[in-house]
């Protein structure tokens, strides 16, 4: 089975950007050569730039193992002060001089010592070697702009500039996030650099809103109607973004489209940036407190947002979990904060104390959502184990398991909650979502007919519709009360899934 959530560090990188790739543009055997070709190096014509030119392929091919933390042979290439420094062996380069270059001999050897080393990957192309020689030639160096000093994984991300969306998709992209408006009308649906917004009733598409995050992996609405986003660009950036979807926008065949890249109008704050994805979002009962959970930093962040998400106030960063944090959810008095990740736990946290007060270890497998019973006592959670489980908050059994509630016959990948009625949803690796009463913990609608895995779910305000979105690009929206599904369809813009093969 393909890993819902690809590992995405430094040593799984390649298998993970692989997955990654499978992900966003769908199953091996659709239009995979379709997918838009990685952008290529672009042979400059002129003087080289080093940021430009030069610092993309190094990133690429070289920083994974030459990083700011015990990089290989001493050699830091992600400032362009240390790179010039050199390691163990001295500079590796001499301007003006590619002979005197120990660089290009190393890129250009065949036998051992090669970099890339060879278990590594094969070498660079001839083209990017070239590129590099003759930025040494003529002079080896830095454009004015950049500092020597300048974290150069930084400077290369805010030169970035994310790709316009197609107008028609030839792929399917992966539903990672879904909202329903306050209204109950409108759904909000991740998409590819872009977020989609249908109206539940005719469910034709009215709305895109083009992000600079590649995919959406959370939302939610804040009492004020403003949308926050939390997301990224798998092992490139993650940030927290809060959208006006009523900003101003222009008409495209029919669909009126909003720029949240550079329309301060549209993209209204950014609250967070940071390394990598931001996993999953969080508002507490009063809608004063926002909070985020990170993927490589690990990191929950918790906003003060009761003068406004514009002034909002970041007041504790919060590092629990030993691993990617993929769940986090207010109790019900604000009071703590419950957690879960990838480090097969789910914890609790003290906002008051600012303590960690207890970890649920059962799941023994990534846990992908929390949530909780509406009085607070008990905490649920959902893992790749499958299991809906639900255990003690307080006393000398916090910690401990109640039971387990249901499970999904594969993993269970979300879990949200109404955040007023007894109403709680989870959808899984097992192609269902199912609906739980979240004060008895009785279980509830199994809602089927998903035809692949399904890896997000929302519940309206109203508390009478459920959204699921799958792997395969396909949206659902059901009615709670008697699991009928009242629409479908493919949310990658104009995209024709081929005929689903006869069973
Ligand atoms: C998979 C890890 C890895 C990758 C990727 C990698 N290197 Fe290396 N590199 C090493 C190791 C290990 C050493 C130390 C070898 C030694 O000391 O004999 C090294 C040493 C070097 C050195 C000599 C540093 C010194 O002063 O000792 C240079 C120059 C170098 N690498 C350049 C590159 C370039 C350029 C790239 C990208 C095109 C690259 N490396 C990618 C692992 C890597």
């Amino acid at each position: 089975m393909l890993r819902p959530r690809p590992c995405l560090c430094v040593l799984c990188g390649l298998v993970g950007l692989a997955l990654a790739y499978l992900l966003l543009f769908g199953l091996p055997n659709q239009a995979r050569a379709q997918a838009p070709p990685a952008a290529a190096a672009p042979a400059p014509t002129g003087p080289v730039s080093f940021i430009r030119d030069v610092a993309p392929i190094l990133k690429e091919n070289c920083f994974s193992c030459h990083g700011a933390k015990n990089p290989k042979g001493k050699l830091d290439m992600t400032h362009f002060e240390t790179f010039a420094k050199g390691g163990t062996k001295g500079e590796p380069f001499t301007a003006g001089k590619p002979d005197d270059s120990y660089i290009l001999t190393a890129l250009r050897l065949t036998t051992a010592g090669r970099m890339p080393p060879r278990e590594s990957g094969d070498p660079l192309a001839p083209e990017q070697i070239a590129v590099i020689e003759r930025w040494i030639k003529e002079g080896a160096k830095l454009d004015a702009e950049v500092k020597p000093q300048a974290d150069l994984i930084r400077e290369l991300r805010a030169r970035w500039v994310p790709p316009a969306p197609k107008a028609v998709y030839p792929f399917p992209v992966t539903v990672t996030a879904l909202a329903f408006t306050p209204d109950n009308k409108k759904l909000v649906v991740s998409g590819h650099h872009e977020l989609t917004v249908w109206d539940v009733g005719s469910g034709k598409l009215e709305k895109r809103l083009r992000t600079r995050c590649r995919r959406a992996l959370a939302m939610l609405f804040l009492p004020d109607g403003k949308l926050v986003v939390a997301g990224g660009r798998p092992a490139e950036e993650g940030d927290v973004c809060v959208y006006n979807l009523d900003g101003p926008s222009k008409p495209e065949n029919g669909v009126a489209v909003l720029d949240g890249v550079n329309d301060k109008a549209v993209l209204v704050a950014r609250l967070l940036v940071s390394d990598d994805e931001i996993e999953c979002l969080a508002l507490s009962a009063d809608g004063k407190k926002l909070a985020s959970g990170g993927s490589q930093d690990r990191t929950v962040n918790v906003w003060d947002i009761s003068a406004g998400v514009d002034k909002a106030k970041l007041e504790q960063s919060i590092e629990n979990h030993a691993d990617w944090v993929f769940g986090v959810a207010f109790s019900p008095d604000g009071k703590h904060l419950f957690t879960c990740s990838r480090d097969k736990t789910a914890k609790v946290w003290d906002l008051t104390t600012k303590e960690s007060v207890l970890t649920f270890p059962d799941h023994q497998q990534p846990v992908n959502g929390v949530g909780f019973k509406p009085d607070g006592k008990q905490g649920y959670s959902i893992g790749d184990d499958g299991q809906l489980r639900s255990w003690n908050t307080s006393g000398d059994q916090a910690g401990k398991q109640t039971r387990a509630l249901g499970n999904h016959a594969k993993a269970g990948l979300k879990l949200v909650q109404h955040p007023k009625l007894p109403l709680m949803a989870t959808c899984g690796a097992d192609m269902t979502v199912k609906l739980w009463n979240s004060d008895t913990g009785a279980a509830g609608k199994v809602l089927s007919g998903h035809t692949d895995q399904v890896f997000s779910v929302a519940l309206s305000p109203d508390g009478n519709l459920v959204a699921s979105g799958a792997y395969n690009g396909e949206v659902r929206i059901w009615k709670v009360a008697d699991g009928a599904m009242l629409k479908t369809f493919n949310a990658a813009p104009g995209y024709v899934p081929p005929e689903a093969p006869k069973k």
